[in-house]
């Protein structure tokens, strides 16, 4: 018998042919509840391409066949699936990482420039026949030449939104974190970001540490001039404290792309002005998604093949301490 491959939802061409050389592909064309996927996934599939929306839990993964190889995410993140339990259990988690870094990138100073100069307000006054005619003091906004990026977050995508803020001649920190890159921008400790950048962007991924890190403390020492940008994950920003913030006056603006309960928006924001709200857009362009979706058939190819996986996030029957599968049974490596 083939092995099969579970997409919950289709993935761009030619992923699915290039997986169906080595494997049935079964496209449910939906996103399951937990216990809908943990039945699917008992039913002799090999390998998982998932989406973001798809809650990969520790109990969906206990009752997976025994050739259940790993989950491929179709995503950089992967705050989705419970990894430690997948290691655990000796299976392979993996992510699209780096295809997705300049499309976020792009996006996220697309984000900071619609909010600094009221693009999204001066689109609504034009459709709306509110624009009379130019005017010295219409609509006046910011420019961001000048101004201090502070960046929390600096991987890859971090990284990229620097390179571009450089360009428009701003000024770029980023915050001091246990994971140094080697990026060429100066660290600062993440109060001193927060009281002195005009712009901070988000670049975290949503993990317990960075869960609500950008709540009601962080935004009080925030200048109140000072715009947020959240392209990363929901979560990581307090939605409530934001939208508290955004309408008391102790921050300018906002641009988030992302939300603590995703889909719902927290309905605080939804009338502001002073916020540009997007839905979940990051990685979404032609090339960027058919980029990741080319990266995730290489991955699930290679768990089908019993091979380790190209962009793992997890290591799996490694010396130290990771379950190994045998039979459908873990045992330790
Ligand atoms: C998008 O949000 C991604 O993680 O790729």
């Amino acid at each position: 018998m083939r092995p099969k491959v579970l997409m919950t939802l289709a993935l761009p061409d030619p992923a699915r042919a290039v997986i169906s050389g080595v494997a049935d592909v079964v496209v449910l064309g939906f996103c399951p509840s937990e216990e809908e996927l943990s039945v699917l996934l008992g039913d002799g599939v090999s390998v998982l391409c998932s989406q973001l929306r798809d809650t990969v839990s520790e109990r969906v993964l206990e009752r997976a066949s025994a050739e259940f190889k790993g989950v491929c995410n179709y995503a950089a993140g992967f705050d989705n699936i419970d990894v430690e339990a997948a290691t655990r259990r000796g299976l392979w988690v993996t992510n699209t990482p780096d295809v997705v870094t300049g499309p976020t990138a792009e996006l996220t100073v697309a984000m900071m420039l619609a909010v600094a100069r009221r693009v999204v307000e001066g689109d609504s006054e034009v459709r709306a026949g509110r624009f009379t005619g130019w005017a010295p003091d219409y609509l006046l906004g910011t420019s961001l030449a000048g101004k201090r990026l502070g960046i929390i977050g600096c991987g890859r995508i971090g990284l990229a939104v620097a390179r571009i803020a450089l360009t428009l001649g701003m000024e770029v920190v980023a915050a001091e974190s246990q994971r140094r890159g080697d990026a060429p921008i100066e660290r600062v400790p993440l109060d001193a970001l927060l009281r002195t950048s005009d712009v901070v962007s988000v670049h975290v991924p949503l993990t317990p540490e960075t869960k609500g890190m950008i709540g009601p403390g962080a935004i009080a020492r925030m200048k109140p001039t000072a715009i947020l940008v959240n392209a990363a994950r929901g979560g990581v920003v307090d939605d409530a404290a934001l939208a508290h913030a955004l309408d008391d006056g102790s921050i300018g603006g906002a641009a988030l792309d992302v939300y603590e309960c995703e889909p719902v928006v927290h309905e605080a924001l939804l009338p502001m002005r002073n916020v540009v709200l997007l839905p979940h857009l990051g990685t979404a362009t032609r090339e960027a998604r058919a980029a990741m979706a080319d990266v995730c058939a290489r991955n699930a190819v290679a768990l089908v093949r019993g091979q380790a996986p190209p962009d793992p996030v997890n290591r799996v029957g490694l010396a130290g301490g990771c379950g190994r599968r045998v039979g459908g049974q873990v045992v330790s490596s």
